[in-house]
């Protein structure tokens, strides 16, 4: 059954973390990791986060802009991390920050950065209400501050994007 303890926690209680190998069905013909295959492993990674704070079935609302600023290959492990940020009342912004890691070399390059929002949901899939998060260090405080404004901006996108959607023919 679901938690229904509503008691702050720990950010770092939702940290969590997930490696993957790319294999060449991964990859695209010049043997990069394909951006979709990443989105899939990344949304897992958040989910975990998510699923580890609410302690209930959540799913995925939202997830900002995307960039991949740098591309991972074939036999890289792609490291991926997570937690939550901030919690608000059934939602939760998640942060996941993801390397890719070439063991011959002992080096971990940047690969790409995403926030996204879950919700905890009941499983008729009505939203329910999640616990606060508490940031303890000087960067769990520093993404709790961020992800009110985040929250802000995120929202009034939907709300233009949905009365762009009624005013359309
Ligand atoms: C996400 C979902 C549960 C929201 O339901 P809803 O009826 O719109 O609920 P509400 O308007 O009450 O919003 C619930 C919460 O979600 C947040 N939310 C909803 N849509 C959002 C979006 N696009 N971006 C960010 N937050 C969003 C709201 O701000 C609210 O947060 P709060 O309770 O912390 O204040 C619903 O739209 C849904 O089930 N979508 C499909 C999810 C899915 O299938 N995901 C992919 C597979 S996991």
């Amino acid at each position: 059954m679901p938690n229904s303890d509503l008691t702050p926690r720990p950010a770092r209680d939702s940290q969590s973390e997930m490696t993957e190998l790319v294999l060449p069905n991964d990859t695209n013909p010049l043997h990069g990791l394909l951006g979709g295959r990443l989105m899939h492993w990344m949304d897992i990674a958040a989910a975990m986060a998510a699923h580890r704070h609410a302690r209930h079935y959540v799913v995925t609302a939202s997830v900002d802009h995307l960039d991949f600023v740098s591309s991972a290959r074939v036999g890289n492990f792609i490291v991926l991390r997570s937690s939550v940020n901030r919690a608000f009342n059934t939602s939760m912004e998640v942060g996941v920050k993801v390397w890719a890691e070439n063991y011959l070399l002992n080096k971990r390059t940047h690969v790409s950065s995403a926030y996204f929002t879950f919700v905890a949901v009941d499983k008729e899939g009505r939203p329910q209400l999640v616990p606060q998060v508490i940031p303890e260090t000087p960067e769990e405080k520093h993404r709790f501050e961020g992800a009110a404004r985040r929250r802000e901006h995120r929202l009034a996108e939907r709300e233009i994007r949905r009365n762009n959607r009624s005013s359309r023919p």
